[in-house]
C-alpha cells in the first residue's frame, strides 16, 4: 500500500495525536477552560493549568488525577508580561517543552453604552480580552518555533461577528482575537505552527447559567436554531479538535459554534 492509500484509508481520525504531548491551557476555571484541560489529558496530555486564582488553577490539576496525563498547576496574571514569561519558562522546565497552547481567558467586563464608557473600563476589558493575547502568544512562540511544531488555540466569541450592544470593547477585542490569530498563523506557519480561534455563542458555564434559566431561557431558545447554550465541553472539544493533529491541515480559521446563530437570518424566500 502506498503512503497515501494507508493515509487516505486509516481511521481517520479518530487518533488526535495528544498522547504524551505537552499542553498549557491558560484559564482554567470551572467552565470552558477546565473542560479544556479534562479533555487534554483524557487524551493523554500533560497539562500545565494555568490561572490567576491559584486555587482554580489547583483544581484544575487536581480534576486530572484520574486521566493518562497529568496536571501541574500554575499561577500567572496574564495581564502582567513579566510572568507571562515566568510561566511560559516553569511550563517548559516542568513539562520539557509546549506542543499545544490554549487561551481561555477573557470577560465581557461592565455593560455600557460607548457614550458613557470610561476611559478605564474601554482599556481594562480590551487589556483582558485582547492584549493578553498578544503577550501569550509571543511567549509560547519561543518554545514553539524552536523546535518547529506547535498548536495555538484562542477563544473568541460571536461578538467578533454580530455587533455587541452594551459591551462593544468587548466585541472590538474578540475581533481583534480573529485578526491576530490569522496574522500569527501566517507568521508562524514556515515554523510548522498552526493558530486557530473558537468563537463560542453564549455557552451555559457556571457564570452564565441563569440564561438558561426562567423567562432569558426562552429568548435563548427560540433565538438559536438549535433551541439551547452551549455546554462547555462542547467548546473545549471544539477547541481540542483545533488543537490536535485532526486538524493538521488548519491554521489562521476561526470555528463558530453558536447553533446556528449567526447564519439564522436569511433572506426571504424568492428575493
Ligand atoms: N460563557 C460564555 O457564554 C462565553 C461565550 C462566548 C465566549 N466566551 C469566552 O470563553 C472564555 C471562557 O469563558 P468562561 O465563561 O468559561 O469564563 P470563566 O470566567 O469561567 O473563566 C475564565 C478563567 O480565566 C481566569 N482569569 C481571569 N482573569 C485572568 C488573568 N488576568 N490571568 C489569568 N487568568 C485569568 C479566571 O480566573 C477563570 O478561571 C472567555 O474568553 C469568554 O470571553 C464565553
Amino acid at each position: 500500500m502506498t503512503d497515501d492509500a494507508a493515509a487516505s484509508t486509516a481511521p481517520v481520525g479518530l487518533d488526535p495525536g495528544l498522547a504524551g504531548s505537552r499542553a498549557v491551557v491558560f484559564g482554567v476555571g470551572p467552565g470552558i477552560g477546565l473542560e479544556c484541560v479534562r479533555l487534554l489529558a483524557a487524551l493523554g496530555a500533560d497539562v500545565a493549568c494555568v490561572d490567576v486564582e491559584p486555587d482554580r488553577a489547583a483544581e484544575a490539576a487536581a480534576a486530572l488525577a484520574e486521566y493518562p496525563g497529568s496536571g501541574t498547576p500554575l499561577t500567572c496574571d496574564v495581564r502582567r508580561p513579566e510572568q507571562v514569561g515566568r510561566v511560559v519558562d516553569e511550563t517548559v522546565a516542568a513539562l520539557g517543552g509546549i506542543d499545544v497552547m490554549i487561551n481561555v481567558v477573557g470577560h465581557g467586563g461592565p455593560a455600557g453604552p460607548v457614550a458613557e464608557m470610561p476611559d478605564d473600563v474601554w482599556r481594562d476589558v480590551r487589556t483582558l480580552n485582547l492584549d493578553q493575547h498578544f503577550l501569550v502568544a509571543r511567549e509560547v512562540l519561543r518554545p514553539m518555533v524552536a523546535r518547529r511544531r506547535g498548536s495555538i488555540v484562542l477563544i473568541s466569541s460571536i461578538n467578533a461577528f454580530g455587533s455587541s450592544p452594551l459591551r462593544a470593547a468587548y466585541g472590538v477585542a474578540k475581533a481583534g482575537i480573529v485578526s491576530m490569530a490569522r496574522s500569527l498563523a501566517i507568521e508562524n506557519a514556515p515554523y510548522g505552527v498552526r493558530v486557530n480561534t473558537v468563537a463560542p455563542g453564549p455557552t451555559r458555564t457556571p457564570r452564565r447559567r441563569h440564561l438558561a434559566e426562567g423567562e432569558l431561557a426562552d429568548v435563548y431558545r427560540t433565538s438559536i436554531p438549535l433551541g439551547r447554550l452551549a455546554e462547555p465541553y462542547e467548546v473545549a472539544r471544539a477547541a481540542v479538535f483545533l488543537a490536535s493533529d485532526l486538524a493538521g491541515y488548519v491554521t489562521g480559521e476561526t470555528l463558530v459554534m453558536d447553533g446556528g446563530a449567526t447564519v439564522k437570518y436569511s433572506v426571504p424566500a424568492g428575493n
